[in-house]
């Protein structure tokens, strides 16, 4: 060996076992040389760039032929566009995009200021896959999909979230993606309220937007608002967080000052409603019941925050029962999917007949008449205790969740998988001409999940929030 290749091995050696001994030096000695890990905080992690970011597409009319999209920038950007395009196969597309200017507004959160822009995509061709992306000019986001609804009554799937609303970047965001790995074609996705615990905190609107990143830019969100998105105000009672409305475009056609949270949308057969239960509950019945009267589709879904059959007989909603379930039963809606319960519950088609706040929930008075079935589901990691009702067919106790519902022609398939994709709940209605809905229960023969005697409810350690008693104001 020459003392050159000597000096080579050796160095060779020295690398080796400076490496290795790298491996070994444990992870808690770094504190013994003062280093100690630093928090990064809120502000510097959702601090606002001039790169468009929280992009999310929702909508504010008929999803044949529009669709919305918002995203935040920081305040440098003063003009936005949005570019769309019909998307090709090859990369040809962007030749022919149109460009189209952002309405935009400035919103002063408690992490500073941000600029948030919305368009509307109008005269879009039903049933199409379209590309677009947002922008200043300079600052691009990457180009993304969506499709347009059908005008015909085609198979569709879409998602449904009970409440997420803590710990949503370290704990929700796996459910959101197990859904959307289960359902990647789904078609939009319904958030019945409480997607964030404080309604004002800008760092936790970044965590929800965070967990759903890309996708929320590619499969349309339905929200309605839930308590937790009701701020306090200094001088007493609540509003909804400032946040809410220039993040999310949705249709303003719902009774005055619930714009944007009371509104309705026709996606192929299926009239989404959703409702805001958390105020003006009487200005809402006639509105429900015009749109219900009005309605042409076979298939209703409703969507609120506040279940109609709590799954917790101390977080009863009596005032909401009263207002709203008369008129879902004259109109036998589908399917009712709620959250603020932390729990999981859905009935089945003998629901008891309560209209008021007067009668205890499981009574033995049932309806058969109108076949609806009410669902509370939380997909969070706060956990509340079940007390099983009688209404309940299935019921879940420390389980996040998400559902999955498939409407084919006049069959509904519905499913409820746990943030590890099992099957927990499963039915299927079907219409029947001059009937009620049959409703085919497919419940798989697992136990139903209850809390181990002895333990603490998993996850956050967020109070429970008061419950509603007789009204549901927060
Ligand atoms: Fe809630």
């Amino acid at each position: 060996m020459t003392n050159r290749t000597f000096l080579v091995h050796s160095s060779r050696w020295a690398l080796m076992a400076a490496i290795t001994l790298g491996c070994l030096i444990p992870v808690n000695a770094h504190e013994g040389h003062g280093h100690k890990p630093k928090k990064v905080l809120d502000e510097d992690a959702y601090r606002p760039t001039a790169r468009p970011d929280r992009i999310i597409l929702t909508w504010t009319a008929d999803p044949t032929t529009t669709q919305a999209v918002t995203w935040r920038t920081s305040t440098e950007v003063t003009e936005a566009f949005a570019e769309i395009a019909i998307a090709t196969s090859g990369p040809e597309f962007p030749k022919t995009a149109k460009s189209l200017t952002a309405k935009s507004e400035a919103l002063k959160t408690n992490l500073g200021t941000a600029h948030y822009h919305s368009v509307v995509f109008t005269e879009l061709a039903p049933k199409t896959k379209y590309a677009y992306r947002v922008g200043d000019g300079e600052n691009w986001s990457e180009w993304f999909h969506f499709s347009t609804a059908s005008e015909q009554p085609e198979p569709f799937s879409f998602i449904y979230f009970g409440d997420a609303q803590n710990d949503l970047r370290s704990m929700w965001s796996r459910v959101i993606r197990e859904a959307y790995s289960d359902a990647p074609k789904a078609k939009f996705m319904i958030h019945a309220g409480d997607l964030i615990n404080t309604a004002e905190s800008d760092g936790e609107w970044g965590e929800w937007f965070g967990a759903g990143q890309w996708l929320n830019a590619m499969m349309p969100s339905v929200p309605v608002p839930g308590n937790h998105e009701m701020a306090k105000l200094p001088e007493g009672g609540r509003k909804l967080s400032h946040h809410w409305r220039p993040q999310f475009a949705l249709p303003q056609h719902g009774p005055q000052g619930l714009e944007e949270t009371c509104f309705t949308m026709v996606y192929q057969n299926v009239r989404i409603i959703g409702l805001n239960s958390n105020e003006q509950l009487d200005a809402q019945t006639p509105w429900l019941d015009k749109v219900l009267s009005e309605n042409k589709c076979p298939w209703v879904v409703c969507t609120f925050h506040h279940p109609v059959y709590s799954t917790a007989k101390d977080r009863d909603n009596a005032a909401l029962r009263t207002a709203w379930k008369p008129i879902l039963d004259k109109h036998k809606v589908d399917i009712v999917l709620t959250g603020h319960d932390h729990s999981y519950g859905r009935t089945g088609l003998d629901t008891p007949l309560i209209t008021t706040g007067n009668v205890p929930t499981g009574v033995n008075t049932t309806d058969p008449k109108t076949g609806t079935v009410y669902v509370v589901s939380v997909s969070g990691p706060k956990m509340y205790n079940l007390q099983t009702q009688p209404v309940m067919k299935r019921s879940a106790e420390d389980t996040q969740l998400y559902q999955i519902i498939h409407i084919d022609g006049d069959k509904l398939k519905y499913e409820a998988r746990t943030a590890t994709g099992e099957v927990y709940d499963a039915f299927t209605l079907e219409k029947q001409p001059g009937k009620i809905n049959k409703l085919i229960d497919q419940t798989p023969s697992t136990p139903e999940r209850r809390r181990q005697p002895g333990s603490v409810p998993a996850a956050s350690a967020s109070k429970p929030s008061t419950p509603a008693k007789t009204a549901v104001a927060p």
